[in-house]
């Protein structure tokens, strides 16, 4: 395999003959020289390769190169001339391996809308933004699992069919092999799932929790880290029906030690991006969100504040006149209030601690004034909510109540009662919407555009 561009660029110039693969970004002719920018994804700069007219023998294969064409490019890096690179190619032979005809090709060289480039997923890749945002997502992706890998947590993968609904919230997409226009019916009209491929109903997994928390009582300290699927029908920048999450679960851990990893694990993550994206974070503050890196790097070395539930209400109470909804103890967080507390009153990410049990799952520890829960939201600018975690309800009678009031059947959770009654342990864990980092990350204003192929409520392309 021949160098990347990247690697190509901090070579030093010599006579040794490279060859630079890659798709052209711009081609620029004078009557003596031809320009290629050349870009293989590797990095945002592309490669200048320069063509003297004089003597490069096959002009014919020149004039058939366009922006988007795929070459190879046989030459002598040297000393570049221009301040925006230090070396470029000189070339001596160029294999064209396909063309993109200019009155068809989609991505010419002039800035495509965001939304333009989303009708086009197949090839945005190959824009600066998009190339930037995939190499950002490789290196968190990268960034989750070596600081999993160095606390000694294992990765787990739970599985993507699922027969119990983790949230409990019935947001779940069912899998089914039926013939929908002929479902089998038992006698009293309900559906005979008995029937079905898995004898049973089935649906795409919203989390992996519950399958992790299994093994946590095993291994005492795993994460899974796999897309989940959510059929909410919420159209918002933030939101996605498919999504890729990790769920860090911990044995013998409390909320206090659940908060302290989420803090230290995304502060891993966002240093290790700052480390390794370089080019592409300044190319983010640059274009994408003023100062974004700077502001990054200033999340690294602040702790985190936290704050009650109930504080959070009286903080919000305070503006309720300037929300589309008004806000009382009891209340769901909207997007609104998340970002009122983390970009007005905290000025910086914010944990969100002990929220009323009715507005969240019933897997969370219930507190001892029998009203909240030990839940932990991370709240951060821009986004809101990135991460949602809690203290599980290790009591067995407890949780099994907390189940029956809230209509669900604790025998369709035998299993994950079992490990309340078998070797329970104050557990806790939480989840990262992967996605939702991307955006923390890069400053991305929509979710859409942070993963290649976004699956939303009548979205479905590609
Ligand atoms: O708060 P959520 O629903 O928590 C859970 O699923 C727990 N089982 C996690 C745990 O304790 N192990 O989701 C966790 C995170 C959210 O904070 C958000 O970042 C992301 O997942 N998320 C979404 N991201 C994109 N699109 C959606 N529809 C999302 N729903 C949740
Ligand atoms: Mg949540």
């Amino acid at each position: 395999m021949n160098d990347r561009i990247s690697q190509l660029l901090k070579r030093a110039p010599g006579p040794a003959p490279v060859v630079a693969e890659g798709w052209v970004r711009t081609k620029r002719e004078s009557k003596t020289v031809c320009f290629l920018e050349l870009n293989d994804g590797s990095c945002l700069k592309g490669l200048q390769v320069v063509v003297d007219l004089e003597t490069f023998a096959d002009a014919a294969v020149l004039g058939r190169i366009t922006t988007g064409a795929a070459v190879a490019c046989t030459g002598e890096l040297t000393a570049s001339p221009g301040g925006n690179q230090d070396v470029e190619l000189k070339a001596s032979s160029i294999t064209l391996h396909g063309e993109a005809p200019a009155d068809t090709y989609p991505l010419q060289k002039k800035r495509h809308s965001l939304e333009y480039l989303r009708e086009i997923a197949h090839l945005r890749a190959r824009t600066n933004t998009m190339g930037a945002v995939a190499r950002v997502r490789h290196a968190v992706s990268y960034a989750v699992h070596s600081y999993f890998n160095e606390k000694g947590f294992y990765y787990v993968h739970t599985p993507i069919i699922s027969t119990s609904d983790a949230e409990g919230a019935g947001e779940m997409f069912q899998v089914t092999t039926f013939d929908l226009d002929n479902i089998p019916r038992s006698e009293e009209g309900t559906i005979d799932y008995a029937q079905d491929f898995f004898g049973r109903k089935a649906s795409l997994t919203v989390s992996g929790q519950l399958e992790g928390e299994t093994y946590a009582l095993a291994l005492k300290n795993i994460y899974t880290f796999g897309p989940t699927f959510r059929a909410e029908n919420s159209n918002t920048k933030r939101h996605l029906s498919e999504f890729w999450m990790i769920e860090p679960e911990m044995s013998f851990c409390t909320l206090e030690g659940d908060m302290a990893i989420a803090e230290e694990f995304l502060k891993y993550v966002f240093s290790y991006v700052l480390e390794h994206c370089a080019e592409d974070m300044a190319f983010f503050s640059q274009w994408v969100e003023k100062g974004v890196a700077e502001t990054l790097r200033t999340v690294v070395e602040k702790p985190f504040v936290h704050m009650t539930y109930t504080d959070a209400i009286v903080e919000l109470e305070k503006n309720n006149d300037k929300f589309d909804f008004p806000v009382k103890w009891g209340s769901d967080l909207q997007t609104e209030h998340e970002r009122y507390l983390t970009e007005q009153v905290c000025k910086g990410p914010v944990i969100v601690t002990d929220y009323p049990k009715e507005i969240k799952a019933f897997y969370m520890k219930l507190n001892e004034d029998g009203k909240t829960v030990r839940a932990m939201d991370v709240l951060v600018p821009r986004l809101g909510e990135i991460i949602g975690g809690s203290e599980r309800e290790s009591r067995l009678e407890v949780l099994t109540e907390r189940m029956t009031s809230l209509g669900l059947d604790p025998a369709d959770y035998w299993w994950y009662l079992d490990l309340r009654r078998y070797g329970s342990v104050p557990h806790a864990g939480f989840g990262l919407g992967f996605d939702r980092a991307i955006q923390y990350i890069t400053g991305m204003q929509n979710i859409r555009d942070v993963i290649p192929y976004p699956r939303a409520a009548k979205q479905a392309d590609f």
